[in-house]
């Protein structure tokens, strides 16, 4: 017999329970707490150019702050995690849009539809980094052509995690194959553990 014995289930950030330990500790460092500053202002945009209701995604949603947001902009919400002490939080959290949230894997759920929108916080740099091209490949699979890949990424070079970085080159070269990068711009409402690091960006998916 050779090799290190598997991690226990709690501390392998692909499965739920090691999310469901933190939410039940109340260690979740990146929890907004709120809606960030650059989601306001992008949804107060699309209200000016959507013609109709965006259609929008939220992987690992979390806590959720960003799903009641959007609802009640009118925005067609699906807010999803596999987590159950993180659906519970966002359960509190989201108000009459409960039938918003989803308890499921990002990666295997049934969609119906494609989404003219997924919103990235705190997601990919979540995953562990041989799962980041099933992000990529899943994303492109549930937007609609021309639709957007819209967030928050978390950039560096820093081997651990979560939350794992990644070089701007790496993510060019995980997304281009589906995307192109249409907006890029610094974050100033950085939590503490994203600070400096967390750049706004918009990939369009071709075709
Ligand atoms: C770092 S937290 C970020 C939560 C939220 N996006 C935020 O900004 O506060 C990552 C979340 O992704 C969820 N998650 C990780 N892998 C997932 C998967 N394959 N499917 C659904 N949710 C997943 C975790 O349960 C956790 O709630």
């Amino acid at each position: 017999m050779s090799g290190s014995p598997p991690k226990p289930a709690s501390q392998n950030p692909a499965l739920p329970d090691f999310w469901d330990q933190r939410f039940r500790d109340g260690v979740t460092p990146w929890d907004a707490g709120g809606v960030p500053r650059d989601l306001q202002d992008f949804a107060a945009a699309q209200a000016v150019v959507a013609a109709g209701v965006p259609r929008v995604l939220l992987p690992g949603c979390g806590s959720a702050w960003e799903a009641r947001f959007l609802c009640e902009r009118g925005w067609d919400v699906l807010a999803l995690d596999f987590s159950e002490a993180a659906l519970a939080a966002a359960m509190q959290l989201v108000g009459p849009w409960r039938d918003r949230l989803m308890m499921a894997d990002f990666f295997s759920f049934a969609a119906q539809a494609p989404f003219d929108i997924i919103y990235e916080r705190a997601f990919l740099c979540a995953l562990p980094r041989r799962l980041w091209p099933d992000y990529a490949a899943r994303c492109a699979e549930l937007l609609r052509p021309g639709g957007q890949l819209t967030g928050f990424f978390f950039f560096g070079s820093e081997p651990k995690g979560p939350p794992f970085m990644i070089e701007p080159a790496a993510l060019e070269a995980l997304l281009a194959s589906h995307f192109e990068l249409v907006e890029d711009r610094p974050v100033d409402d950085s939590l503490p553990v994203f600070r400096a690091r967390e750049r706004w960006q918009i990939w369009r998916k071709r075709g």
